[in-house]
């Protein structure tokens, strides 16, 4: 039987844990959405960075042509090309182009995924094309959410919880959930058709709010808008497919 387990935070999870299994990063505000809205706006690759430094260093290494992206305190970061509202990454500023992004949680769990034998990158804007991936993949899946400095966040926990749900119905057999696999699903129950609630209810998404990125919310509650399933392997995310 297929092994299910939700992480509540990705500086959790053990490396022991993710070896030869699928491994996917949900950070629902605002890296996984971003990064998601990139691919969808035609950006070709996407190197994530675990600190600014690093991600001035990973461009300096491609190439002006290519694109910084990312935040500090959900603020632009000085210097960077843009920030991490998704709504920035439009085809006029990113299609054809590489991206480098550094994110205070989303992008150190996406680098987390890279110990799995796959990466895969989801947000509620392609939950169910996830769900479908990984299920074509057969094997026991991790759902890694970014969280918020280590700590449980509702909106990546209702993430995971959506793909539990679509990889039940999926699957149509029993899987083995660990005990927030379960809870992630009842959570899904609870707020999955009132996806802009739950971010407005959520503590970032309050503070998102409050600087002024409430049309976020918006664009990152629209569930399963996406068929993309970008895919993390060798330090870098690319736009699929997702292949065994
Ligand atoms: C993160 O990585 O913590 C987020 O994406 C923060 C944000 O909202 O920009």
């Amino acid at each position: 039987m297929l092994k299910v387990s939700v992480i509540s935070s990705a500086e959790l999870v053990k490396d022991w844990e993710l070896w030869g299994k699928t491994a996917i990063a949900v950070d629902v505000l605002r890296a996984t959405t971003t990064i998601v809205a990139a691919f969808d706006a035609g950006c070709t690759e996407c190197y994530p960075a675990t600190s600014p430094d690093e991600a001035r260093a990973m461009r300096r290494g491609l190439g002006d042509g290519a694109l910084l992206g990312g935040e500090r305190k959900a603020q632009p970061l000085e210097g960077f090309d843009l920030g991490n509202s998704p709504l920035e990454y439009t085809a006029d500023r990113v299609a054809g182009r590489q991206l480098v992004i550094t994110t205070s949680n989303g992008t150190a769990a996406i680098r987390r995924t890279g110990r799995a034998r796959i990466g895969l990158i989801a947000s509620l804007r392609n939950a169910r094309a996830t769900a479908e991936a990984a299920w074509t993949l057969q094997r026991d899946l991790v759902i890694l959410c970014a969280g918020t400095g280590g700590r449980f966040s509702l909106e990546d926990t209702v993430g995971a919880g959506m793909i539990v749900d679509y990889l039940l119905k999926t699957a149509r057999q029993r899987l083995a959930l660990n005990d927030l696999a379960t809870a992630a699903h009842d959570l899904c129950n609870l707020y999955g058709h009132r996806l802009l609630e739950l971010l407005q209810l959520s503590a970032h998404g309050q503070y998102l709010v409050r600087l002024g990125h409430g049309a976020d919310l918006e664009f990152c509650a629209r569930a399963n808008v996406s068929r993309l399933v970008p895919v993390y392997a060798a330090g870098v995310i690319r736009p699929g497919p997702v292949a065994p």
